[in-house]
């Protein structure tokens, strides 16, 4: 007789089979795991442990034991590619949704929108039947020159952290692991397979690891990339400290963790050192090819040998089989079947949202925003991104997408009937429309000079009621880009010059930067509307203009602080960034000087103005913050639109520390809450302050350490706009 429980169960689509346990739906995962694996012979689990193809790696066939796929991410279901080429397939039916890059979805603030994000790109992925998503990337942007800033969630642990956590519940909804990458201390593109990070334990765990922790612990991740570099001289796909002692030791990890695509180095750390699946091309993944590539793998036939004559154990293989078998058991063999949806009209809407969400007001003087044209205007737009589309590019993130609405195509729309949108380019960027033979099909190709350009420009404002400036950087080489990182903070291509030419023609213009990483704008002052817009995917155009006309009331806050100058941050030596080598060392040393002084945690600290500071961002309409209101440990501040539109704010909690033993920045994000509110309506936000929010990593103790004191709990709209605070007095140090 069966159960209530397994009645009920059965009824919700778990199947009871009469074959062994590993099939049967009905058993929990470790019974599966446990009767698989007995079943195994010592060739079939070194083959789990290995690609097969670019994204694959074999199953069990025999015991119907299905491979497992692989998708890059982190924006969207990559097309698919050749067996072994890095070349997209040709395929006719995987034109995806691009979401916004996650640097946009950090923008939002909006740990809603990240859970849809999350529940949307698992939905795509499992209708593709992929089995594991390649990403989210929670690295942290210690340097705006990465070129993979924008694939990130910002320069601070904690927004990254809670941002990180709903995408990834919301794609293993699907039955899609995601694969929290690049672990760990991988913050820059320019020599990053041979540099070592190395960093003290105080800045690992305050700063480079609790975006992970949050996504494993909290998020319950089944994945982990290791990255390409090394980390205090050893590679990070196969990291003692990293992936034993931290993430499978100190965090109880059950999951599996994935090198990256030929992250993996040594035969012997391979085995030892805590990965479990070898990704990559060919034997090194970096270099020339073998006709046998995928048995060369560390974790392939050098793995056989290694356990053929002793040097390698057979428990340390049950481990990495487990995993690779929970993984499977998680997401193609689940419970329950799921099936998954794809470029519809809802995920659509999910990208037009979170673009929206996430884009950011730096600045608007006299209301020139949202616009207004008098009907039967003219606006002119002015600049390669209004035009360019650029989801395809920067990388492994590349993605075919079923549609992408550029910025003027919005425009064009928007104003239909109601005023005349004109365009000129400005200035010559990238001209390249294709990556990995997947082309826009734009004809992106100039043949003015700079100067005629800017002519042009400035003749085409005559007569223009507004003027928009739609810049920027790209996705091409040394912009936001894998592989390489930027050159300068500077916008590149002299759209300085353009810019600076049209803004004393019309008091009506505003600046749009699309990036995916922080810009210097010397030019600010000049100009009476800032906007920063993201890569934003399929519906990129339409949410842009849905925040210029007032469609949407930007809420946007930045995740990263804009600086005035590079030579202003926290990276002033080489040692620091890109790295020295020394004489017959193979890999460069990069030194985390800095510390836990990153972002606004250095600005801060040390007085240096920026041009946007970390957490800003404006909105149409205007916030009150009332007084702080404290009981017991909870800190509360009643926020309210005092405005005439319907918008939203962030209430940013920051903790400035009590004297301590070690240096500590000014100030820590430690909560934030976003809130919708209608005109005049009013909502109280709170935050429960904990010890761990007061504590510094001692790297000693091996510790977390509040120690006693008087703390600051401060409340604002933006990491420079604190509007007010409280004490927290801890009477006794607390070791936690
Ligand atoms: C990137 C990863 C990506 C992988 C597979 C690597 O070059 O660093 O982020 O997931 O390729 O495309």
């Amino acid at each position: 007789m069966l159960g209530a429980l397994a009645l009920a169960a059965l009824s919700c689509g778990q199947r009871k089979s009469d074959g062994p346990v590993y099939l049967d739906k009905t058993k929990n995962i470790e019974e599966r795991v446990e009767d698989a694996l007995s079943r195994m012979t010592t060739e079939e689990k070194v083959a789990l442990l290995h690609a097969q193809s670019k994204f694959s790696s074999a199953g069990v066939p025999r015991l119907g034991i299905p491979e497992v796929w692989c998708t890059d991410g982190p924006h969207g279901i990559r097309p698919e590619v050749l067996w072994d080429e890095w070349d997209q397939a040709g395929w006719t039916n995987d034109s995806c949704t691009a979401f916004p890059a996650l640097s946009c979805l950090a923008a939002t603030w909006d740990r809603e929108m990240s859970l849809r994000y999350g529940r949307a790109i698992g939905e795509e992925a499992r209708y593709r039947k992929k089995d594991v998503l390649l990403g989210p990337g929670v690295n942290i942007c210690r340097t705006p020159l990465n070129g993979r800033n924008f694939e990130y969630m910002g320069e601070d642990p904690y927004l990254a952290g809670q941002m990180v956590v709903p995408y990834v519940k919301g794609v293993q909804e699907n039955n899609v692991a995601a694969c929290v990458k690049h672990f760990a201390v991988n913050n820059q593109e320019v020599r990053r397979t041979g540099t070592s990070s190395n960093v003290d334990d105080r800045t690992l765990y305050e700063i480079y690891l609790p975006a992970f922790k949050a996504a494993v612990e909290e998020g319950g991740a089944w994945a982990i990339m290791g990255s390409y570099n090394l980390y205090n001289g050893q590679f990070n796909c196969h990291n003692k400290k990293l992936l034993c002692d931290i993430l499978k030791g100190e965090w109880g990890y059950d999951g599996v963790v994935i090198s990256d695509w030929g992250g993996a180095r040594n035969d012997d750390e391979a085995v030892t050192n805590g990965l479990d699946m070898e990704y990559g091309t060919w034997t090194n993944g970096l270099s020339g090819g073998a006709s046998d590539g995928y048995n060369s793998y560390h974790l392939a036939r050098p793995y056989l040998q290694r356990l053929a004559d002793g040097r390698a154990d057979i428990q340390t293989l049950d481990d990495k089989a487990r995993r690779v078998l929970r993984l499977i058991f998680r997401t193609n063999m689940a419970a329950e079947t799921k099936y998954g949806r794809f470029t519809c009209p809802e995920h659509y809407q999910t990208a037009r949202d979170i673009a929206a969400a996430g884009t950011v007001l730096l600045k608007n003087e006299d209301g020139v925003l949202p616009m207004d044209v008098p009907a039967g205007g003219r606006i002119l737009v002015v600049g390669e991104n209004a035009v360019k589309k650029m989801v395809v590019g920067g990388g492994s993130s590349n993605l075919k997408t079923r549609y992408e609405i550029t910025p003027l195509e919005a425009l064009q729309e928007a104003f239909a009937g109601k005023a005349e949108v004109i365009w000129e380019r400005g200035y010559v960027g990238d001209t390249g429309t294709s990556y990995n033979r997947v082309d826009t099909g734009q004809d992106l190709s100039e043949s003015r000079d700079a100067a005629t350009l800017i002519a042009d420009a400035v003749a085409a404002a005559r007569g223009a009621d507004y003027i928009l400036f739609i810049g920027g950087l790209n996705k091409s080489n040394n912009q936001d880009n894998e592989g390489t990182d930027r050159l300068a903070l500077e916008l590149p291509y002299g759209q300085r010059d353009v810019i600076e030419a049209l803004a004393p023609l019309n008091p009506h213009f505003a600046v749009v930067n699309i990036s995916g990483s922080p810009v210097s704008m010397p030019w600010a002052d000049k100009v009476p509307a800032i906007v920063q817009g993201w890569y934003g995917g399929t519906e990129s155009g339409h949410a842009l203009v849905d925040v210029l006309t007032g469609v949407v009331n930007p809420s946007g806050k930045l995740p990263f602080t804009l600086p005035c100058n590079l030579s202003d941050g926290p990276l002033k030596t080489e040692r620091q960034y890109p790295g020295v080598r020394d004489e017959g060392n193979p890999y460069y040393q990069e030194y985390y000087d800095e510390g836990v002084f990153v972002g606004y945690r250095w600005y801060d600290s040390q007085e240096i103005p920026v041009q946007f500071a970390f957490g800003h961002g404006l909105s149409y309409t205007s916030f009150s913050l009332d007084e702080m209101k404290v009981s017991g440990r909870n800190y509360s501040v009643k926020v309210t639109n005092t405005g005439d539109r319907a918008g939203a704010e962030v209430v940013q909690f920051y903790i400035a520390p009590a004297p301590c033993a070690v240096a500590r920045p000014a100030k820590e994000l430690k909560g934030f809450e976003k809130v919708y509110l209608k005109p005049g309506e009013s909502r109280t936000v709170t935050f429960q302050a904990k010890d761990a929010d007061l504590a510094y990593f001692d790297a000693e103790q091996h510790k977390w350490v509040a120690e006693k004191g008087v703390y600051q709990v401060l409340a604002g709209t933006a990491s420079d706009d604190i509007r007010t605070g409280a004490e927290l007095k801890l009477n006794k140090t607390v070791v936690l």
